[in-house]
């Protein structure tokens, strides 16, 4: 059985003061995460501190994009090394605003992951397809693509990581993929990894998972945790997710 994982990204929110009034409620509540690995990747500049701010718990960090090279002359870029050195286990590859904002490729994606890999950072790869390509009955080749992308470059690398599913349409938009849309996508992300001996990869749903709908995903054979964004902000919503996965 793949391992579940529930991961929180928070975007571009918080602040020093955030982090320790986070990781203060969250220390009451995230005892009972046994069988869940729980990823918290906070904006780059703040994962120094929420790393060591949740020393104690059992909560990985990690960071939100990494560039393809380990240092250089890249102005405002993070390497995979840095992220590291700052106390990060993971990072996501290809969230659907980094694609739509910051023009990247598959072929960057297929880059970062292979970079992370490089400095022992777990990626968590994010796939999912836009309203208008659902619409147009392209949903499966566009996540296949972008899966395919990252194997045909990294191949079985992907293994230490987590493939996320986040239909564009459903993220930060209160609209979530119903339980059964999910498992659709997810048994097909399934089998394509199956292929290439990777069925151990813990496939992660995203795109306005909260405390009210988080149980019915989870239960789905292969949804097998959660990628939070906006409830993640909240400790309280996030360990009661947690808690769904846990169940
Ligand atoms: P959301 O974001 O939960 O706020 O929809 C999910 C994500 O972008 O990872």
């Amino acid at each position: 059985m793949p391992s579940r994982i529930v991961a929180g990204n928070w975007k571009m929110h918080g602040s020093r003061t955030f982090v320790a009034g986070y990781a203060a409620a969250l220390r009451d509540r995230v005892g009972s995460a046994a069988g869940v690995d729980v990823v918290l990747f906070p904006p780059s500049i703040l994962l120094d501190a929420l790393s060591r701010a949740l020393a104690e718990l059992p909560v990985q960090v990690g960071v939100q994009t990494v560039h393809a090279e380990a240092q250089g002359a890249f102005t405002g870029e993070t390497a995979a090394e840095m992220a590291v050195d700052a106390g990060a286990s993971w990072t996501l590859a290809g969230h659907s605003e980094r694609r739509q904002y910051q023009g990247e490729t598959d072929a960057m994606v297929a880059d970062r992951v292979a970079a992370a890999l490089r400095a022992g950072l777990r990626p968590m790869l994010c796939v999912g397809e836009s309203l208008d390509e659902r619409r147009a009955g392209q949903a499966e080749a566009v996540v296949l693509r972008q899966l395919e992308a990252v194997l045909d470059r990294v191949g079985d690398g992907l293994g230490v990581g987590a493939v996320a599913y986040e239909p564009v349409w459903a993220i930060g938009t209160g609209e979530t993929a119903s339980p059964e849309q999910a498992q659709a996508m997810h048994a097909v992300i399934r089998e394509a990894l199956t292929g290439r001996g990777l069925e151990q990869v813990p496939l992660l749903y995203g795109g306005s998972v909260k405390p009210d709908n988080a149980g019915a995903l989870f239960r789905q054979p292969d949804v097998d945790g959660g990628l939070v964004g906006g409830a993640s902000l909240d400790a309280q919503a996030f360990a009661e997710i947690i808690a769904a996965a846990v169940e």
